[in-house]
């Protein structure tokens, strides 16, 4: 990964916003900006430098993780307001950045009763913008998590069973991703059986999957830095007329929406296409959710594949987005049906980067 290119383009977006510098205090943003991983770690970026403020717990880490950048070490009882306080003075910095997103209001009264000389501007947004655009190391790397999640998937199916319990194949699906390499998965997997398949997001209980003509199933893996994020709805046993027609509604939802990606689409436009085949269907007010959400290091990040809000501009795609493309239909009482694939955004379309089975017959058990 190419860490000084992306600090470069970073502060072409400071001077663009008029910053002398960005304290980084996101996690991932920090990490997409120097491959650092440890916690309770800021960035301090400007025009001709930046310094990772730390601790000691991570003093070599960095060294292994990002040799040759500057790191300040706060000394033990040292606070992170007086680290980042000793850095802005030394970078001589006038007008900095913040992220609004990521400070308590604690933290930047304190740092700004400390930095009064300092104008703190919070911005929302400029990494993330940034983030959006993978690189195709990085389009490697979520196809790796891609691939760790889709194995586990296999030997989780492999070894079904109606005695089994949600809460046992959310486990199993843990450990399946771990062993294929997996660093753990990316979220605590949903799978929910019969009538609560209609939770978008249910807890897995301690009860058997049993006979429930549906489970769905949504998992991920984390390979180590990037995620992947799927869904696929289980049928067993007999399908019922309704079943069926829920299940096709929801795959042709998907295949329009897919069909719509392609650079320079709204996003908005493509969340479109599958809730007008949702709507024509006649469960419009069914799909409670955006239709997918950027994946990358954080299993949501942009762009969000969905109506545009107010006050906020429209997304255009763009290639090398990532994006999950996840139609569902929740029938209160009676149960839901999820499919949830990952999307590349190419320079002439896109390209799936998930490959299980999906037709309504590959998925009846
Ligand atoms: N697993 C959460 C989601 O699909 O967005
Ligand atoms: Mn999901
Ligand atoms: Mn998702």
């Amino acid at each position: 990964m190419d860490y000084t290119e992306r600090r470069d383009r970073l502060r072409r977006l400071l001077r663009r916003q008029g910053l002398e510098g960005l304290l980084v205090t996101d996690r991932l943003n920090v990490t997409y900006l120097t491959g650092f991983t440890g916690e309770d770690s800021f960035l301090l970026i400007w025009a001709d430098g930046q310094v990772l403020l730390t601790d000691a717990r991570f003093t070599e880490q960095a060294e292994e993780e990002c040799p040759g950048l500057d790191v300040a070490v706060r000394p033990v009882g040292g606070t992170m307001v007086e680290a980042v306080r000793r850095a802005v003075q030394s970078a001589r910095l006038g007008r900095l950045g913040i992220e609004a997103e990521n400070v308590s209001v604690g933290f930047f009264d304190r740092l700004s009763a400390r930095l009064q000389q300092v104008e703190l501007v919070k911005t929302t947004g400029l990494v993330e913008q940034l983030r959006q655009i993978k690189q195709p190391e990085e389009v490697a790397r979520i196809r790796q998590a891609v691939w760790q999640a889709e194995r586990a998937f296999g030997a989780m199916w492999a070894g079904l069973q109606g005695e089994k319990t949600e809460l046992q194949l959310a486990h199993e699906l843990e450990m399946h991703v771990r062993s294929f390499g997996a660093r753990a998965s990316s979220f605590p997997p949903i799978v929910a059986s019969g009538e609560r398949s209609a939770l978008p997001h249910a807890r897995p209980k301690p009860i058997p999957i049993g006979l429930s003509p549906v489970v769905l199933v949504d998992w991920g893996a984390n390979e180590g830095l990037y995620q992947s994020d799927l869904t696929r709805t289980l049928l067993l046993g007999r399908i019922s007329a309704k079943l069926r027609r829920v299940y096709q509604t929801v795959y042709q939802a998907q295949q329009k929406a897919i069909f719509a990606i392609r650079p320079g689409v709204p996003a908005e436009e493509v969340d479109k296409a599958a809730r007008q085949v949702i709507a024509q269907a006649g469960w419009g007010r069914r799909f409670g959710h955006s239709l997918g959400h950027g994946l990358g290091l954080a299993v949501h990040e942009g762009p969000r594949l969905g109506p545009t809000r107010r006050n906020q501009a429209a997304v255009l795609l763009r290639p090398g987005m990532v994006v999950t493309v996840e139609p569902g239909v929740y029938l209160p009482g009676w149960g839901g049906v999820r499919i949830e694939d990952v999307v590349l955004v190419t320079r002439t379309g896109c390209e799936l980067l998930s490959s299980l089975p999906k037709t309504l017959e590959e998925m009846i058990l």
